[in-house]
């Protein structure tokens, strides 16, 4: 009845998060959505941007998938529903609230295929020692990716954590110029990475950058 009515007006229902502000889960076009005050977190728009990177990934050789920034999970159910990817992924969120959202409202189980830690993606990559073929970076603090996740010494940790013929997916930014910051991520990418592309206004907004190849 919910996803019926749905059709007609969203229903949204708030949840108070320590890190994010107000969480907004909104019905919209019989499917559910994660916002925050000025973001799409999961499903929706930021679901379909993710879509246009795996696209673009030889998911058939990924083994093991790393996910910084859980949200609501909707990329999960792309990699499962879309893509058939079947294998381990290990998804980490730093807030608690959102984990049981993921739980709660998006039906996300953990199991031997899906391991969720909350922790801070900085210090997970710090004192993490596996490796990953996919490793896919969406760190939003609503519409910002929080200054720590475009510092190089981040990066060379994300490397480390990455196979040697792995595969990076950053959502990395809603502005509509790349910033400094950004450039010199981009630029340290290139020199270690096989392939470096980057796409911009991707469905409209977003600049992803996918990096290839140790
Ligand atoms: C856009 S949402 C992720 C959406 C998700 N990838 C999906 O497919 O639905 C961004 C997430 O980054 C998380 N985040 C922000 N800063 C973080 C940090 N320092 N460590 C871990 N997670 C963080 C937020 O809590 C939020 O859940």
């Amino acid at each position: 009845m919910t996803s019926l009515l749905s059709y007609l007006y969203p229903i949204t229902k708030t949840i108070k998060s320590e890190y994010s502000g107000t969480l907004e889960i909104t019905w919209y076009n019989g499917k559910k959505h994660l916002n925050t005050k000025n973001a799409n977190y999961s499903y929706g728009s930021l679901q379909r941007i993710l879509k246009f990177g795996l696209d673009k990934i030889a998911l058939n050789k990924v083994n093991s998938v790393l996910l910084l920034g859980l949200g609501g999970g909707s990329v999960i159910e792309t990699l499962r529903k879309d893509f058939n990817y079947a294998k381990v992924i290990t998804a980490i969120d730093i807030d608690p609230k959102i984990i049981e959202v993921a739980k709660n409202e998006f039906n996300l189980v953990e199991d031997q295929t899906l391991k969720i830690i909350c922790l801070d993606a900085l210090r997970f990559v710090q004192s993490n020692t596996e490796t990953f073929d996919l490793i896919i970076i969406d760190l939003f603090i609503d519409v910002t990716v929080p200054d720590a996740f475009l510092k190089l010494n981040f990066w060379s940790d994300v490397l480390k954590a990455s196979s040697s013929n792995g595969t990076v997916l950053f959502n990395a930014s809603l502005e509509k110029t790349k910033s400094q910051a950004l450039n010199d991520v981009i630029d340290f990418l290139k020199a270690h990475f096989y392939t470096v592309d980057i796409f911009e206004k991707v469905n409209g907004t977003n600049t992803v950058i996918i990096g290839s190849g140790l």
